[in-house]
């Protein structure tokens, strides 16, 4: 089902300083859509995605979130009103163990308030199996998240987005630095998110990553929307010379 507007991007603007990087940004998001943001190198994709993830606030606009209008003021609050973002690096904490990671600032407590960590770690392990399906026996919910693959680190990010049942999951170069093998298995857990109605937007320098995966492509260049485009609307071909001669000429 993609009929329901998600989330509703209106006349978005930021600036740092004097610097305008973002401008008048007009988009939505329906239910059960990957959406891919393309675009240059300081286009404006992982800023934008920053704030609708609430890492910074934009200077200008609007946001709705399944119809209401939305501040959204923080990272935390984002994620409590069903955003996640998915990054390579910044998603988890090395140094601590999967179920800390799963459960950071969303702890299970017991009723008197003190964290239920045995029961954070029964959770994890369910996560682990049923929600990722991991079957290396060397991943445990003891496990520190430095030891695993760029791989897995994603899986547990994408594990922990389904767990707490995000409707937008947001990915940004999730791929980077992964290997063909763990690349696919990224790429298959975006492609599942329809399945679960689930709404994803999706950023990859890789064009044949993001003609795979995405329902619809948003053209970003300079600081805004310079197109969009439905699959059917457009071949890969097309998608990847519109990006050579935006590069080249700004526009296309
Ligand atoms: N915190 C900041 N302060 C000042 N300028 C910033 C800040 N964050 C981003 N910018 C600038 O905003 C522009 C857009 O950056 P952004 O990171 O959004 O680009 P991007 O499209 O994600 O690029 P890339 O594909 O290289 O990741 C760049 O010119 C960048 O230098
Ligand atoms: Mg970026």
């Amino acid at each position: 089902m993609q009929n329901q507007e998600l989330l509703k991007l209106d006349g978005i603007s930021k600036a740092f300083g004097k610097m305008e990087v973002l401008s008048g940004i007009n988009f939505t998001i329906m239910t059960g859509e990957v959406v891919a943001l393309v675009g240059d190198n300081g286009a404006g994709k992982s800023t934008l995605i920053k704030i609708i993830t609430g890492v910074h606030k934009p200077t200008t606009g609007e946001i709705f979130f399944k119809n209401q209008k939305t501040k959204i003021k923080s990272v935390s609050h984002s994620r409590s009103i069903g955003i996640e973002a998915v990054y390579q690096e910044r998603a988890l904490a090395d140094q601590q163990e999967l179920y800390r990671n799963i459960f950071a600032g969303r702890e299970i407590t017991h009723f008197w308030g003190f964290m239920n960590i045995q029961k954070e770690k029964e959770e994890t392990e369910k996560i682990l199996k049923n929600t990722i399906g991991f079957t290396s026996k060397a991943i445990t919910m003891n496990s520190t998240v430095e030891n695993l693959s760029g791989g897995e680190k994603q899986g547990i990010a994408f594990g922990r987005s389904l767990y707490f049942d995000a409707d937008l999951i947001i990915l940004d170069e999730p791929t980077m630095g992964l290997s063909l093998q763990e690349t696919e298995k990224v790429l298959g857990f975006v492609k599942g998110l329809k399945n679960k109605n689930k709404s994803a937007i999706f950023i990859d320098h890789n064009i044949f990553h993001v003609y795979d995966v995405a329902d619809r492509f948003i053209i970003l260049d300079r600081g805004k929307v310079m197109g969009q485009f439905k699959k059917e609307e457009i071949s890969q071909k097309e998608l990847m010379d519109k990006m050579i001669s935006l590069h080249h000429s700004g526009n296309f």
